[in-house]
């Protein structure tokens, strides 16, 4: 069954990208019909443009608080009839309007083998910390941050000629195949 996703973005896109060129190229049952992106400049809003795929451009300050800006979102998303949410980069909470909307349905990528290293700088932080290897997770998303069920995840070793630039390109680059591996296993297990 082909399932309606959002993708939640807010910045520089290249997950963004790899799941929309996964999608076609591996014709998986799935189709992006909304980028939902909290900043109207990030760059991944001329990516969803190139790929003809609508976004949703919400800027928080506008609303009261967290649950304002959350409804507006999800009448978006409803409007749409998303099924699914892929974060990709999107650097805010989800909170209790979005979680109770979409239960089990909201997914994300964090570039470090969670529990290790949460937050926004997984990748730096793993760089300092000097450990051997890093990594990517996928996980739900519950209320916590960066706490949900862990899905899938893919260990990067850190290179005694590793700088913190050659790190986060080989993260990265492990992000786009994990990402839409893991979409098409969800899809195939109609987990999603
Ligand atoms: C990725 O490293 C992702 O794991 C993290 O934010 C970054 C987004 O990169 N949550 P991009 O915008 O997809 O290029």
């Amino acid at each position: 069954m082909m399932r309606k996703i959002a993708i939640f973005a807010s910045g520089t896109g290249t997950n963004f990208v790899a799941l929309v060129q996964a999608i076609k190229a591996r014709q998986l049952p799935a189709q992006v019909v909304l980028l939902v992106c909290d900043h109207q400049d990030a760059p991944v809003l001329q990516r969803a443009q190139a790929f003809n795929i609508p976004s949703f451009v919400i800027n928080f300050k506008d609303y009261a608080n967290k649950a304002a800006a959350e409804t507006a979102i999800l009448a978006a998303l409803q409007a749409r009839d998303v099924q699914a949410i892929l974060l990709a980069g999107y650097m805010r909470i989800i909170g209790p309007t979005l979680l109770a909307a979409y239960p089990n349905k909201i997914i994300n990528i964090h570039p470090a083998l969670l529990p290790k290293f949460p937050g926004a700088h997984g990748i730096e932080d793993a760089f300092q910390a000097g450990v051997k290897e890093t990594g990517v997770t996928i996980h739900f998303i519950d209320a916590g941050v960066d706490s949900g069920p862990i899905i899938a995840q893919k260990a990067v070793p850190v290179l005694p000629t590793d700088d913190l630039d050659s790190l986060e390109t080989r993260i990265h680059a492990t992000e786009h195949v994990l990402y839409p591996d893991v979409l098409a296993d969800l899809l195939k297990k109609g987990a999603l």
